[in-house]
């Protein structure tokens, strides 16, 4: 049998495990210091590598927009201290991607050599790297619940407006009672109610002229993107 075969990895649903770590920003207590934030955890294999560098300068491009909807990001490798400090100087002196050029990198990304935090999140996937986190993304919400997690292999570069989506679409799911579907993006249709509650629905539907039944387990009504916004966009 494999060794790590069995490491337990954190699950939807469960609370994000805590650790204390140094970063670039100085020293942090997850996920205790986020309370009241949604948050970003986020693994990358290595500093000084493409794809890695082109996802920190679209991530930190887009810092103020994950701010805007309440979401703060963290970003982790098993390096150490010194070398994400000159990967990110090396960063905004000198690298350009796709018109992003002089990017500073304001929030924190971790060291963590010993891999503890690594292991802790089921970054370290040996099938695909025994030394290198894979692309983990792991969605934390204001109670420091696990909400959505998405694993990417060293080779994907993640796609960032997809990760936006997953914040507020689970942002929309908490604050409007409903479930998203397909492709959703603020302004379309939603689900009403939730999967599980089936049946619900379409008892509800009386003189709602804004909710469609497709059959019984399947409803959707409008949400206009302004309300949705407005909601996510208020705390
Ligand atoms: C990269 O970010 O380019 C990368 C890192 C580790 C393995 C392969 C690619």
């Amino acid at each position: 049998m494999e060794e790590n075969q069995f490491i337990a990895m954190p699950r939807i649903g469960d609370k994000a495990p805590e650790f204390k770590a140094v970063t670039t920003q100085g020293n942090i207590h997850f996920p205790d210091d986020y309370r009241g934030n949604w948050v970003i955890l986020f693994s990358h294999p290595a500093d000084f590598t493409p794809v890695c560098t082109s996802e920190f300068i679209t991530f930190a491009s887009l810092e103020e927009k994950f701010a805007s909807v309440n979401c703060k990001l963290v970003g982790l490798s098993v390096d150490g201290l010194y070398s994400h400090i000159a990967w990110l100087r090396t960063i905004k002196e000198k690298i350009e991607y796709k018109g992003m050029k002089e990017v500073e990198v304001k929030f924190p990304l971790i060291e963590d050599i010993t891999m503890d935090v690594a292991k802790k999140y089921g970054m370290i996937q040996p099938g695909e790297s025994n030394t290198k986190a894979v692309r983990a993304v792991f969605f934390i919400d204001p109670q420091g619940i696990i909400r959505a997690i998405i694993y990417y292999p060293l080779s994907l570069g993640r796609n960032f407006d997809e990760l936006y989506r997953v914040i507020v679409a689970l942002q929309t799911a908490d604050l409007f009672g409903i479930a998203t579907p397909a492709d959703w993006q603020p302004g379309d249709d939603v689900i009403v109610p939730p999967a599980g509650s089936c049946g619900v629905a379409k008892d509800r539907m009386e003189g709602k002229e804004d909710m469609k039944c497709y059959d019984w387990f399947f409803c959707t009504k409008k949400l206009d993107k302004e309300e949705v916004m407005k909601k996510v966009q208020k705390k």
